[in-house]
């Protein structure tokens, strides 16, 4: 029986995948993370602890999962050590049940640094406004071979060889591109080569050909549970070109990242909020540059995992989750966040959009033409009471049902998980959920 099931955000990152992956972990053998970096930030509440994950799969609380770094993830490794150390002083040890690609590309520090100058130069009109993880450079320098670093190479004895020649060309051009002394002083030679022998000492261990493993698992009929960094939107072939991040985040970027043929993947979970937000620059038709912005800001605590800048704010897109939700495949939604649309007397959601005097149902390719997309929307009424202390379908207020089926159909999904809070308890699994076989949980 094949059994991948995927969890892809839907919207531009930050839909609380991490809660669902730590949620449902037990019920998988494996867990897989496989495109992004330190770029991500999943956050999972386990009871009074609260763990923020960059680089590690978010499947890491229990014990007794497998984890897996696949080849599409960019790795930094000083992140992803202070990562783990951090998770050790919490009795959580990686090196038992995690396992990263020898595959897997590394964020060097000149990426950081390439990715600071990056954001200072303005495209289209605006700041793509990344991370500053060296997320872009780093895939970059992937696709463009000659200055890569693999995890294989920190294991090879010609690494010190590798690294020092890459060190010196990243010196040279970097320094031409203007960059600020202190950040050439990061990228000197003899300084990188000194780093990755210590990476290497820390990470050897770990590194594997997660490729076999999971090709393996997967004849064996194991359960594997796929979590995706960022959302559809932020997709480098399909989201808002250009500002999206540099790895296909929507769920089609799944096979390539992990390195699993699509004949083992059969379930789409369909992350997304109960309504939008974005980080970053970049067109958001819904976006609301208001008090109600504001107040959706502050409910929803919307801040940066990651950077802790402020989240740009906004109604629930519908034409935006029915192209995105096609892209990736997905089976069943999660609605998240709904506890953070309580106190409103009235909700809007985006039906279509208005492009130059014309109704316009799908989702525009190029991001000059989202930017000029004026929402329609339909008001629909709000419920006016909290739902924190929900715990099933039934408990829900008649409104929040009603905001429900309507994004059901706008999208064309069936709702299989709403969430109320991010504690593991504030998860209700509707009837339509039993098609993941995820219902023993509700
Ligand atoms: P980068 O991935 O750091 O290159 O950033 C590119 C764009 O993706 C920027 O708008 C970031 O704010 C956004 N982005 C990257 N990772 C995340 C994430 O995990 N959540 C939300 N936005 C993200």
């Amino acid at each position: 029986m094949v059994s991948g099931t995927c969890v892809i955000g839907l919207q531009w990152g930050d839909e609380a995948k991490g809660k669902l992956v730590d949620l449902l972990a037990p019920q998988f053998d494996l867990v897989v993370r496989y495109q992004g970096g330190a770029n991500a930030g999943h956050t999972v509440v386990a009871g009074d602890e609260t763990y923020k994950l960059h680089h590690i799969p978010s499947g890491i609380l229990h014990s007794e999962v497998q984890n897996f770094i696949t080849p599409g993830v960019v790795i930094n490794p000083s992140t992803m050590l202070d990562e783990i150390d951090g998770l050790a002083a919490r009795g959580i040890h990686c090196e038992k049940n995690m396992r990263v690609s020898e595959r897997a590309h590394l964020v060097m520090p000149w990426h950081i640094a390439e990715d600071k100058i990056i954001n200072s130069t303005a495209v289209r009109g605006e700041s793509i406004g990344t991370t500053n993880r060296g997320i872009g450079p780093c895939y970059r320098d992937k696709v463009g071979r000659t200055h890569a670093i693999r995890m294989a190479d920190l294991v090879q004895d010609s690494r010190d060889e590798r690294i020092g020649t890459v060190a010196a060309q990243k010196v040279e051009l970097l320094s031409k591109m203007g960059a600020p002394q202190e950040d050439l002083d990061t990228i000197a030679p003899e300084q990188v080569i000194a780093q990755a022998t210590g990476w290497a000492e820390r990470l050897s261990g770990m590194i594997g050909d997660t490729t076999e493993i999971l090709l393996t698992a997967c004849e064996a009929d194991k359960r594997i549970l796929f979590e995706g960094a960022q959302g559809a939107l932020l997709d480098i072939d399909h989201g808002t070109f250009p500002f999206v991040t540099s790895s296909n985040s929507s769920g089609v970027g799944v096979c390539a990242g992990a390195g699993v043929p699509p004949k083992w993947i059969n379930h789409v979970l369909g992350v997304c909020k109960a309504y939008s937000t974005r980080v970053g620059g970049g067109p958001f038709p819904t976006e609301l540059d208001d008090s109600t912005g504001e107040k959706i800001r502050k409910l929803g605590n919307e801040f940066g995992t990651t950077t802790g800048r402020p989240r740009r704010c906004g109604w629930f897109d519908a034409v935006a989750l029915r192209y995105t939700a096609r892209l990736s495949g997905v089976t069943r939604l999660a609605l998240m966040m709904m506890d953070v649309l309580a106190h409103f007397e009235e909700l809007k959601v985006c039906v279509a959009y208005e492009l130059d005097g014309k109704r316009l149902e799908s989702f525009p390719a190029h991001a000059d033409q989202l930017r000029r997309c004026k929402p329609i929307y339909e008001t629909i009424p709000g419920w006016n009471q909290p739902v924190d202390d929900v715990r099933t379908v039934g408990d829900f207020p008649s409104g929040a049902l009603a905001y429900v089926k309507r994004i059901e159909e706008l999208v064309g999904i069936p709702v299989g998980v709403l969430s109320v809070g991010p504690d593991r308890a504030q998860t209700i699994f509707t009837e339509a959920a039993d098609v993941l076989n995820l219902h023993s949980l509700a």
